[in-house]
């Protein structure tokens, strides 16, 4: 291993090798370098077709890496500070279900905030693990809920001696951190294991004057999302594992759920991009984060929006801010983000992350400039002038506390019945509801539905949000359970 240090790309300078030998393709992808497929070469090119190639000995294999996967493997764990990284092609989900089907089993218990992504739930319903909520307090002004408070946490650890792991959000997609090592001691003490969803968190890694990362905190496992920040193509991810960790089990788990025929293309980029942040991220993000902190400035003068950063922090649910993350709550424009986020794309072609009923996000990461911040600033301030009006009737609450009735995995699965949304009051619910993005549920299977949940799904819809999750496409009816029990 010696001969490789963080300037190599050992996946990526196999595949350049592996063009050079014009080897003669008798196996899949049927496609054969696109000479099956033109229109597929004409869409993405010829190096690019070249490249989607079928795991081989001088590629080894993402199932079970013995040479240039295994090497991109521990380059990428040395550059995060893991004792193992593993290479996924399924998403940062594959990353979050893995962490949770490794540490649980059915009836095992995982104490979480209920602001997690739709995958941490989904992976619950596959093993049947019981979530244990730590309510997050929620910022009246901003209608977002915050980090897990110590003291929460300390409270469920009592209550819940036998929980298997704490998950953390590190951050949220506001940019809110917990305070991760407090939680990491909190979870070791109690023989807990701490799992964190750094889907928005990559360049934590890389950062000066950012967050701790969770492998810095001491984690155990962290589900890092280099196509967010990371550059990466669409798709690629990294699971980091900690020392305490057995590295042959988390690719047991990886393999259960996992293709055996990983894209090259995926591959090779989570190598070049792990080489790009080894070797030039503090910088990149140095300057990501001074364009987010200029953005934030403008935005706050430009009045009426409000661009949160760490005067938020607290130092307890709120431990630490994201200031890469271009948060900003539009209630006193009299617009809900939802609004916001519609009209920056309708009237000014500005594609922003995501916009809820009281905050939009933009996304600013290593790919931007500054010509495209200054357009993003005067849209807002034109989209105030022209669509603002005042606050009047606009619903900011985002945070419902969640009545868990039944385990997600026995309300999924459990007989049940369709019916209209308004004659659902009271019942348990047998699926997801939620708004795609940001993909935190507002329902999930085995929870009680109530009043303001219905409320805030109804102000979801006419607001504009698009709403994922049941069978019935159009939310107008819910599966809930036919007979209600207890877990
Ligand atoms: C907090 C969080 N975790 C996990 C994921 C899943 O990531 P992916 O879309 O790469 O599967 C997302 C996606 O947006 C997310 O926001």
């Amino acid at each position: 291993m010696e001969r490789l240090s963080q300037k190599n790309a050992p996946i990526y300078e196999a595949l350049e090798e592996f063009r050079k030998m014009r080897v003669v393709p008798f196996d899949v992808p049927g496609h054969k370098r696109g000479r099956g497929n033109p229109e597929l070469v004409a869409l993405l090119g010829e190096k690019c077709v070249g490249m989607d190639v079928n795991s081989m000995k001088p590629l080894d294999n993402l199932c079970h890496p013995v040479s240039v996967i295994r090497d991109a493997e521990y380059l990428a764990a040395e550059a995060f500070g893991a004792a193992n990284a593993f290479l996924m092609v399924g998403g940062t989900t594959s990353a979050v279900q893995t962490m949770v089907l490794a540490v649980a089993k059915r009836g095992d218990k995982i104490i979480l905030p209920r602001n997690v992504h739709r995958s941490v739930m989904c992976a619950m319903v596959l093993c049947g693990a019981v979530p244990v909520y730590v309510n997050p307090e929620c910022n009246e002004r901003l209608g977002i809920p915050l980090g897990m408070s110590l003291e929460g946490v300390r409270r469920a650890i009592r209550e819940n001696p036998d929980a298997k792991a704490i998950f953390v959000n590190n951050p949220t997609y506001y940019g809110i951190c917990s305070d991760l090592r407090g939680i990491v001691k909190l979870a070791h003490e109690a023989g807990m294991y701490c799992l964190a969803d750094e889907a928005h968190g990559t360049h934590f890694y890389f950062g000066d004057g950012l967050p701790v990362s969770a492998m810095a905190a001491g984690a155990d496992m962290a589900a890092v999302s280099m196509h967010k920040s990371g550059g990466s193509l669409t798709q690629s991810s990294f699971l980091l594992t900690g020392p305490g960790v057995s590295e042959g089990y988390v690719r047991q788990i990886i393999n259960l759920t996992q293709t055996t025929s990983a894209s090259y293309l995926l591959l090779s980029s989570l190598d070049i991009s792990r080489r790009n942040l080894a070797l030039r991220g503090r910088e990149a993000f140095s300057g990501v984060s001074a364009m987010a902190e200029y953005a934030r400035r403008e935005i706050n003068a430009i009045g009426g929006y409000y661009a949160f950063s760490k005067e938020l922090c607290n130092g307890d649910s709120v431990y630490d801010f994201d200031v890469t993350k271009l948060s900003v709550n539009t209630l006193d424009v009299g617009l809900a983000g939802i609004e916001v986020y519609e009209l920056l794309r309708d009237e000014y072609d500005i594609q922003i992350e995501f916009g809820d009923l009281g905050n939009m996000l933009a996304y600013i990461s290593i790919g931007d400039r500054q010509r495209d911040i200054e357009r993003l600033v005067s849209a807002l301030s034109e989209v105030r002038r022209r669509f603002g009006k005042t606050r009047v009737a606009l619903m900011s609450q985002e945070y419902i506390e969640p009545q868990v009735a039944v385990s997600p995995q026995d309300a999924f699965y459990a007989p049940k019945e369709m019916l209209p949304l308004d004659a659902t009051v009271g019942r348990v619910c047998s699926e997801f509801v939620m708004c795609y993005p940001p993909g935190i549920p507002v329902l999930a299977p085995g929870e009680r539905i109530t009043e303001p949940v219905l409320d805030y799904i109804r102000y979801a819809k006419q607001k504009g949000c698009s709403m994922t999750g049941p069978e019935d496409p159009d939310i107008e009816r819910l599966n809930v359970l036919s007979i209600s029990g207890g877990m």
